[in-house]
């Protein structure tokens, strides 16, 4: 068991290069599993969840290899088409295997996924896509038995809600599927842009990227190519959280201000200067936050659910009083318990926090409940006075690589300690 020890108070100030985003590097390491040929990925955070994903590319007989943000992935002799239930539990992102093995061996066994606690997750879009597509699905004791008896074909699916992995599963069973798949009302996020350029580089024809519409015309093959993942931008926001919680003045470079533009709108209300540059974000909070605009969680390009929880550390130093709906899950409030220990003032009453800035937060122990949670426990505590120990820290490493070096970096008091 590792944790942080925090001693907060102090101002950040320095610069930072925002790592790959995780939640493109995820199904773009499943989309490897399409190509008859070598893929070279840049870009590549070292996460426990890509090396989950690792692992299950070589549960697949996928050769791989990985250093340095590197990754090279050989998918030419496949020669497995089931992931073991461990595998599949360590992450939510798993799922996404289904439609890239699905596509390229016509046939998948797997279970459900697993993935951080934010409330019931099902895959039923996933689903009912894929069975439109002519797969046959047979769920028993937890296991998904699909099979492809007439080939994969292309159709036309509405989706009822812009469901990041559902898109995502679609588009990689797609590539390779017989004919054109159009998805309607398809998620509008960044990494799925990210997705379709990279499916396109192996020689895929994916168009609309973020759009909300995307058409994907099936190829018969696809082949090696390089491609670097792109920035994360839930990092750059919550060390931008961070920074406007504690104050001071970063440099986040390789982060692109056009995919934050909701979050950035929220900094600009509470007073600090976001200055964007093409590839890199400028932000100075010189005087303390003050209360936003109500704040409501929504599919891309609305407010990210997955930034909502670092901004509420932020917001529970602004002066004034502050109102966060989250729509997207329904518990994705755990971290408000644990920052009321900070001496936060939230109150909820369902999916809505009410919180009242604070002049001080102050020093506690405290545990990450989930990943972003976890990393707004550490906004707060470099914001707050005195020292804060944030244990469950294997949470915070499915999504930041090594944050007590970033912000060490920033001139914070942080270290890791083993328990
Ligand atoms: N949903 C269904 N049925 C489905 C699929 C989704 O009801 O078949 C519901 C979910 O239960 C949820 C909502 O739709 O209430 C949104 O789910 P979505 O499918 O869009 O999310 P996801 O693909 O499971 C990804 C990210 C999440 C991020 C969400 C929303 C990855 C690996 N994960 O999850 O990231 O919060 O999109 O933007 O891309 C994180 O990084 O901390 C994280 C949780």
């Amino acid at each position: 068991m590792q944790r942080l020890i925090i001693k907060g108070g102090k101002r950040l100030g320095g610069e930072l290069t925002v790592q790959g985003a995780k939640n493109s590097a995820l199904p773009i390491l499943a989309a490897c599993v399409l190509a008859s040929g070598e893929v070279r990925l840049s870009n590549i955070p070292a996460l426990s969840d890509v090396y989950a994903a690792i692992r299950i590319m070589n549960s697949l007989g996928v050769k791989t290899r990985f250093s340095n943000g590197v990754v090279t992935a050989d998918a030419s002799d496949i020669s497995q088409v089931s992931v073991e239930e461990e595998l599949m539990r360590r992450m939510r992102s798993s799922i996404v295997f289904l439609g890239a093995v699905l596509a390229r061996t016509g046939e998948c066994r797997l279970s459900f996924p697993g993935g951080c606690e934010l409330g019931p997750r099902p895959i039923d879009m996933h689903l009912r896509a894929l069975r439109q597509m002519g797969v046959v699905i047979n769920e028993k004791h937890g296991e998904l038995i699909c099979e492809s008896p007439h080939g994969i074909r292309g159709a036309v699916i509405n989706l009822p809600f812009p469901s990041v992995g559902a898109t995502e599963n679609i588009m990689l069973c797609a590539a390779l599927a017989e004919g054109e798949t159009v998805i309607n009302n398809a998620a509008r996020e960044p990494e799925i842009d990210d997705l379709g350029r990279f499916l396109n580089k192996m020689g895929a024809r994916v168009i609309g990227g973020s759009s909300g519409t995307v058409r994907i015309k099936g190829v018969k093959k696809l082949h090696g190519c390089e491609y670097s993942v792109m920035p994360d931008r839930i990092c750059a926001a919550t060390f931008m959280s961070a920074a406007a919680a504690a104050g001071g003045e970063i440099v986040l470079n390789g982060a692109r201000a056009a995919d934050l533009g909701a979050v950035n709108e929220v900094f600009r209300q509470a007073g600090c200067i976001v200055g964007e540059d093409r590839d890199r974000i400028f932000f100075s909070a010189r005087t303390p936050p003050r209360a936003v605009r109500n704040i409501t969680t929504l599919p891309y390009p609305g407010f990210p659910t997955d930034a909502q929880a670092p901004v509420m550390a932020m917001l529970c130093k602004a002066k004034g009083t502050s109102v966060v709906t989250e729509t997207i899950f329904s518990s994705r409030f755990r971290h408000v318990d644990e920052l009321a220990r900070m001496g936060a003032d939230i109150k909820t009453e369902g999916r809505t926090a009410v919180i009242t800035g604070a002049d001080k937060l102050y020093g506690a122990s405290v545990v990450a409940p989930d990943l972003r949670g976890g990393a707004a426990l550490v906004c707060a505590a470099l914001a707050a006075d005195g020292e804060s120990c944030v244990s469950n820290v294997e949470l915070i490493d499915r999504g930041y690589e090594r944050i007590e070096k970033t912000f060490a970096a920033l001139g914070a008091d942080i270290k890791r300690e083993n328990r």
